[in-house]
Formats: C-alpha cells, structure tokens, sequence
C-alpha cells in the first residue's frame, strides 16, 4: 500500500512518475498491464482506454484511492462515479438487488457504452458516490479496460480522464495535455471508438429515467424495457415511448460546466444547408470584423459551401499547407452523420485550441437517436 498523504502531495504538485504503456492497433490490451493492475490495487490511479472516452481509474473498494481522482481531475466533491466491472456477476457484491430491467438491459447493451444507476450496498466508499444511496455501473467493452479490471480484481471507479469541465479525452495526448506528473500509469490504446460518454439510465426509482444520452438510445433502451424518461437536463424527444418529465435533474453532474474548450463555442443550428453555411459565414464575418481567430468544426458539404468566400485549413494538418489568414477546420463526416460527428467532436475542440483560436463555430444537427447525444454534449460545451 502507498502513502496515501504522499502521493496526495505529488498529485496536487504535478509530480507523480506518469509512465505511458502502448498497447499495440492488433494487439489492444494483451500484455503489460500486470504493472498497471498491481498499481490499482496499491491504491494508484491508472488511466485507461475505454469504447466511449478514457477513463482516470482506482480501486473503487479504496476509499482513500477513490479520493486521489477527484484531486487529480480537480473534481467537485457532489458528483459521483462510474464503477467498472467485467460482468453482471462482478455487481452482486456491491449492488443492493440487481432489477429484472438491469439484467435485460445489460444482456442487450453489455459490454459496452451503457450505465446503470442502481441502488447501492453499504460497504460502497460514500466518496464513490458522493453520499447517494445509488451507485452507478457499467460493463466496458474494450479490450484493455476489460483486462485492467480482470488482472486488478477490484471494481474500478473511473470517471472521463480529463481536468474537471475540459472535454472529455478520445486520445492519449488529451490525457497526457491533462494529467500528465498526476496519475501513476497512461494506458494508450488510440482513439476511442465511440469518442461521447456512455448513456447513463437510473433504475433506482419508479420510473426508468435517461440521465445522460449517449450511443445506446433512448428508443433502443425502450425498445427493451419499454417506458423510459429523459432527465431535464437531456435534449426533449417526443418521439415514441420516451418522454421528458423529470422537473430535478437527478444526476448531480449535469449541473456542472462541461467538456469546455478554452475558446468560446458558437453552434450553427441545423437547417438547410445553404441557411446552415450562412449561419457559419455571420459568425465567420462576424469574428473578422472583431479581430478575431476563428475556428470551425463542420460535414463536408457545410465546407464545400463555405469555401467559395473563405480559405481553410484542415486539420490534422499538413504543415506545409499553412499559410496566414486560413481559418482551421476539422471536418467530422457527411452532413448530419451524429455518429461520426460524435466521435471527432472532443479531438476537434482540442486541436482547435490547439490552434489558439477564440472562436469555434461548430455544426448543429437535429435531435434524435444518436443525435441526441451529439448535441447534449456541444450545448454543454457552448454554455458560457
Ligand atoms: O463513458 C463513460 O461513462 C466514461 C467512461 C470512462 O466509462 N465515464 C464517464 O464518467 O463519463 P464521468 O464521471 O465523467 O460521468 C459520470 C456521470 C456524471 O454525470 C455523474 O453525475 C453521473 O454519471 N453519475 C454517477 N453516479 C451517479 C449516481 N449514483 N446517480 C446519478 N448520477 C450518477
Ligand atoms: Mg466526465
């Protein structure tokens, strides 16, 4: 076990060893990650990548290790945390009762990007939770995360990897930009699939209730368990059996500023695509006219528009392209592909940042199915 007021200090100091294990494109999650494993259950934090973002792990039964991440992210202490296990069998020990939906749920969407808030056993650290009676849980589908849990034994508690309010990491380099000389290990296992959170869904109340949308829908979760509730905080759906009634958003993270860039982020609201480019064009002029950098994150066809008035640059670069006055852009896919935009939509906003820009002007897509989650995200980040 570690010194726990020791390795407090290194964090807050930013001087932690941080070591970095590769993981192979063809060999993702097969070797070298005992080391990491053993540090987790000293009670060290271990970064690692999951199909949705990575995630800043501990030993979710080590009260005082649970403590080390929100110093390390710089977490507010009333938002609590995922916990990471291999399978349904692994919940019995900490969860209080596993609901017949849950089973359902899980055996449909699990392994992969889907949470469930259940009702919690005693034992579980109150730091996990952040004092709720519930706790949250989830069954990842990546290979080194499943491994890491395997090899360490322990349920892993693991929020995204990144400071409190930044986006979330779909790259080891977020997480090095981030957290580097503050966490023991950096598991790179390249850019995460999914690239948006998972869905988070409560099943510790009366009525199901989507608290976060994410990859796994609102219609897929009610095409298993039939009615389900979309929090406050969560974009308005009025299609099918989901509905949107829940006045208190039941999630304490949902009122905290999110996956923020340093820049300020305009959306272009979805529309026709000529009304749409004109929307990108104002505030492109707008931001001209003010002296100031812009940056755009847009489909295909917006900068196929756009390119007849302005000059871009797109990113990852080619260095020898860069000339003066090309405004950086970062085209996620075809228009309205919510999926693609999804899982560029955080690189973009850093690379963008990267580019020292004070404008990004990013591309609304209309709500529904994975839209949904898309646009809960860039909302967030666009609140000022
Ligand atoms: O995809 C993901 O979910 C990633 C990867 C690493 O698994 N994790 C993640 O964790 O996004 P985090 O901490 O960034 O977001 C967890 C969300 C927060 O909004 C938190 O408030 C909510 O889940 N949450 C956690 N426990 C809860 C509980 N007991 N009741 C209600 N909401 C809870
Ligand atoms: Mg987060």
């Amino acid at each position: 076990m570690i010194d726990h007021d020791e390795y407090k200090a290194s964090i807050i100091s930013g001087s932690l060893q941080t070591k970095e294990i590769r993981l192979g494109p063809h060999d993702p999650g097969s070797r070298n990650l005992d080391e990491a494993a053993q540090a987790l259950r000293e009670g060290k934090l271990v970064v690692f990548p999951t199909e949705t973002v990575y995630g800043l792990g501990a030993n979710a039964l080590d009260a005082a290790a649970v403590e080390h991440i929100y110093t390390a992210k710089g977490r507010p202490a009333d938002n609590p945390l995922i916990v990471h296990v291999s399978g349904i069998a692994d919940l019995e020990s900490f969860v209080d009762g596993i609901p017949e939906k849950a089973v359902k749920l899980f055996s449909s969407f699990s392994p992969g990007p889907l949470t469930l808030v259940l009702r919690k056993k005693p034992h579980v650290p109150q730091v996990v939770t952040a004092g709720l009676e519930t706790v949250a849980v989830r069954i990842p589908a990546h290979p080194a995360a499943r491994q890491l849990i395997k090899l360490a034994g322990v349920p892993v508690a693991a929020p995204s990897a990144n400071r409190s309010g930044r986006p979330s990491p779909t790259r080891a380099w977020h997480v090095i930009q981030d957290l580097w000389g503050r966490v023991s290990y950096i598991i790179d296992g390249g850019n995460c699939e999914y690239g948006l959170e998972s869905t988070v869904l409560d099943l510790s109340g009366g009525r199901p209730v989507i608290l976060r949308p994410g990859s796994i829908t609102a219609d897929q979760i009610s095409s298993v368990i039939g009615d389900v509730c979309q929090d406050s905080g969560v974009n308005r759906q009025k299609s099918g059996k989901v509905r949107s009634e829940i006045d208190h958003p039941r999630s304490p993270g949902v009122k905290y500023r999110h996956y923020a860039p340093q820049a300020r982020l305009l959306i272009a609201e979805p529309g026709k695509i000529e009304h749409q480019a004109g929307r990108f064009a104002a505030y492109l002029q707008e931001a001209s006219r003010d002296n100031l950098k812009a940056g755009v994150f847009c489909s295909a066809e917006i900068a196929g528009f756009l390119k007849e008035k302005f000059s871009f640059r797109f990113l990852p670069e080619d260095m020898c392209s860069k000339m003066q006055n090309q405004i950086p852009a970062v085209i996620y896919g075809e228009k309205s592909d919510s999926t693609a935009a999804g899982t560029a939509l955080f690189d973009a906003l850093r690379q963008l940042d990267k580019e020292g820009v004070d404008i990004i002007i990013a591309e609304g897509i209309i709500t529904g199915g994975s839209a949904d989650a898309y646009m809960n995200r860039l909302r967030k980040a666009a609140e000022e």
